[in-house]
């Protein structure tokens, strides 16, 4: 795997300035990196989270924070809390009807926008040329903003070349930094690619431990087009933080199961989005970049995989 990975364009030059350990970790990114994102704060003083650079140029943190179901007030105040510890990258989508609260949270923290990555996502029934610049326009109102880094189509479904257009005028406008899909399959992709003017930078897909991708995670990297996991916990399902497998792993490091979880997505080069309501869990899911799963580690976790959905109810 480490040998594979040389031959990516790795810009170490941002790593040195984060710290030998985090240079390590180099070794494992599928992408050119160069940033570092990260806060200097009395929690969580050494927080430093590497980028990815997508095929766009743009750098986006390999690590960021989930939000659905984060409603209301628990949703401000977990928003506001990840910023204070660290998180950079923020996930929401129209279909969380969280938007206001993410935007709450976000407007608290008093963070400098241009130091956050703010995704949001298209909702199928708002799907078509004039409905995506209006759900759009909804959205980054609701955040409080005036651009999104990161734009996704939500599903495959609806009219989603009108969509892409409307993203794509976006984009070129300045509105959206970037633009991407979520839970698209090889021949959607392709479909999409038949008309898109400007490419995914991002395929946002299920992907845990329980449902590796397998076939999914070599065909985004053979596109250049960057993998992110959503429930990188599998939301919990399957007993995950219970697992005996992932706990003798975790015992072994000294970690926990979350951050073997977390380790592994980054390892593999796949940006992860852990959503959570406890701020020791937030401060927890952060701390990851201070070791390796070595090879039998990864050998063992393979084995986990049972390749399905742990969400068939939204299939
Ligand atoms: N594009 C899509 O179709 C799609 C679909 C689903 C999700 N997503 C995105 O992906 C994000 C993450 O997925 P998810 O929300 O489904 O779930 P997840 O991140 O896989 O898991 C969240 C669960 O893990 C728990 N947890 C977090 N850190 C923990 C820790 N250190 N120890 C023990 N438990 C921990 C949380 O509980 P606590 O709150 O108690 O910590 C919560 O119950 C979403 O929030 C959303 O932004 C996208």
């Amino acid at each position: 795997m480490e040998k594979q990975h040389q031959h990516n364009e790795i810009n170490r030059r941002g790593f040195l300035k984060a710290g030998a350990g985090l240079a390590a970790t180099a070794l494992f990114m599928p992408f050119g990196t160069n940033k570092v994102f990260g806060a200097i704060n009395p929690v969580n003083a050494n927080v430093s989270i590497p980028s990815v650079k997508l095929n766009n140029g743009i750098e986006m943190p390999m690590l960021g924070f989930g939000t659905n179901s984060l409603t209301g007030e628990v949703g401000e105040r977990s928003v506001f809390d990840a910023i204070s510890v660290g998180y950079r990258s923020i996930d929401t989508a129209h279909v969380y009807t969280n938007e206001e609260a993410v935007g709450a949270g976000i407007k608290r923290s008093g963070i400098d926008r241009k130091e956050l990555f703010v995704t949001s996502k298209l909702w199928v029934d708002l799907s078509g040329y004039e409905g995506t610049k209006k759900a759009f326009q909804t959205s980054i109102d609701k955040l409080g903003t005036d651009y999104l880094d990161l734009y996704l189509i939500h599903r495959p479904r609806g009219d989603v070349k009108g969509s892409w257009q409307a993203m794509e005028e976006l984009c070129k406008a300045g509105k959206i930094k970037a633009i991407g899909v979520s839970n698209f399959e090889p021949h959607q992709l392709d479909e999409l690619m038949s008309y898109a003017k400007i490419k995914p930078v991002l395929n946002q897909i299920e992907t845990h431990v329980f449902f590796q991708e397998e076939v999914l995670y070599p065909d985004l990297k053979k596109r250049k087009v960057v993998h992110e996991a959503w429930s990188p916990f599998a939301a919990g399902r399957n007993n995950i933080f219970s697992n005996p497998v992932l706990a003798e792993i975790a015992k072994k490091h000294n970690k926990s199961i979350a951050q073997v979880c977390l380790r592994w997505h980054y390892q593999r080069g796949v940006v992860a989005i852990p959503r959570s309501q406890n701020k020791a869990h937030m401060i927890e899911n952060l701390q990851i970049f201070d070791f390796k799963l070595d090879k039998s580690d990864l050998e063992t976790i393979a084995t986990l995989d049972l390749n399905k959905t742990q969400f068939p109810e939204w299939s």
